[in-house]
């Protein structure tokens, strides 16, 4: 339908990127790329009138968005062409502008393009080999300086190799070193990194894009010199399995998966690492004091859980109150035993889900004068709850009354 409309009004339009390099895969991608060779904004509105949903315009980099009613987008952008030095001889005058327009982007693999219009629907295109590095699971940049024009396809890079098994070239990773040696991950914004690990933690397996950022310096390259990084790479793989059990027991979301990685990246870094996220990642304020608490005075709570003598579950629960799930979530990470790690999920599976029914109404009724002694009264009932001497609210009243 976009291929005939395309047709009918004037316009070259392509399926590009990552939606065809998935449609070659064989992996689900519900997000579609379309480039046209005119005005995407023009064209993306002809669209929305026959597809209906809603459409985004950005004048300014000349694309739009529409998404559908189903949830699925669809992206519209100009084709760009911007000069970039050939290596090859001038295309054909044709295919000039989508050519430009592929050349400038990331990895061969995303080059990749499907014509639309409805007189040539399907031909494919594949100006710079990106299908034979699909098929031999190639990460290929298209020309040197790709990774000190656009830092942040340094981490793309790694999502690809990690979500597709691919690997990248030997040319792509010296020039992936020579952008390191020349700081350009010191260019990017705090909140452009941010967005990166934050892709990082969507995909599958996050340790082990992580760990092998951490093996080619990209990590320390933001945070200064790693001050354990073998002991970095254990607490990752252990991030992965603490992230894995308390999503399944739906103790943690997704958005949250994010600030657990911080922590346990932090951890082992030196304190400059912890100022650089705090003063320059555009942390909302919740974020930053749970960061916060976490390295001042949070991870010394745990000290006391980690002896192997008898706690009673209230000592357990009144170690790791207030904590937030992030940082018990990283703590459980971080444990270096199993005796630890064990009283921290069982604080969370059970121990802080234990709630006191007696209200302040109760001992109001009860004749008890409203003061400090409610929340004394309160916290004394949890523990009684917690370590099992009391179930019911009945247990509860009997035993303030007694
Ligand atoms: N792109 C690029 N450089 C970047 C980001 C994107 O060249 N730093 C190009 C790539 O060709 C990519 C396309 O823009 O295919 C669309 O970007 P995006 O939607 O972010 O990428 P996908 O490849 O679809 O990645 P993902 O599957 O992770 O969404």
């Amino acid at each position: 339908l976009i291929g005939q409309k395309a047709q009918k009004e004037g316009y070259k339009a392509y399926a590009v990127g990552g939606f065809v390099r998935d449609l070659l895969l064989g992996v689900p991608n519900l997000d579609i790329d379309i480039v046209v060779e005119q005005d995407a904004i023009s064209f993306a509105h002809k669209i929305v009138k026959y597809l209906g949903g809603e459409i985004k315009e950005y004048e300014k980099f000349g694309t739009a968005t529409i998404t559908l009613k189903d949830g699925r987008k669809i992206d519209f952008a100009t084709a760009r062409m911007e000069f970039y030095p050939f290596p090859a001889a001038m295309p054909e005058v044709e295919e000039t502008t989508i050519k430009h327009d592929l050349y400038r982007r990331d990895f061969t693999i995303n080059t990749l393009a499907f014509r639309l219009n409805s007189d040539r629907f399907g031909e494919f295109l594949d100006f710079f080999e990106g299908r034979k590095d699909l098929e031999q699971g190639n990460i290929k940049v298209l020309y040197n300086l790709s990774f000190v024009e656009d830092p942040t396809r340094i981490f793309r890079a790694l999502r690809f190799e990690s979500r597709y098994s691919f690997q990248m070239d030997e040319g792509t990773m010296s020039f992936l070193h020579n952008a390191l040696e020349n700081n350009v991950l010191q260019k990017l914004s705090g909140t452009r990194i941010m967005e990166q690990l934050q892709a990082i933690v969507s995909e599958p397996n996050p340790s082990v894009i992580f760990t092998r950022a951490l093996e080619l310096g990209i990590i320390d390259n933001i945070f200064g010199q790693c001050t354990k990084p073998q002991q970095l790479k254990k607490d990752l793989r252990k991030t992965v399995d603490s992230v894995q059990i308390l999503q399944e027991k739906s103790i943690i979301e997704q958005k949250d998966v994010l600030l657990v990685y911080l922590l346990v990246l932090i951890n082992s870094y030196p304190k400059k690492a912890f100022e650089i996220v705090l003063n320059d990642f555009n942390l909302e304020k919740g974020s930053r004091l749970i960061i916060s608490n976490f390295f001042n005075g949070g991870l010394d709570r745990i000290e006391r859980l980690k002896s192997s003598k008898h706690l009673d579950p209230s000592e357990i629960y009144d170690a790791l109150n207030s904590l937030s799930i992030h940082c018990l979530c990283a703590m459980m990470a971080l444990a270096d035993s199993d005796l630890l790690k064990n009283r921290i999920f069982l604080y969370l599976e059970e121990l802080q889900k234990v709630d006191v029914e007696t209200t302040g109404n109760d001992l109001k009724k009860m004749g008890i004068e409203p003061g400090p002694i409610y929340s004394k009264i309160i916290s004394r009932l949890r523990q009684q709850k917690l370590n099992g001497q009391i179930h019911t609210k009945d247990d509860e009243l009997n035993y303030i009354k007694g």
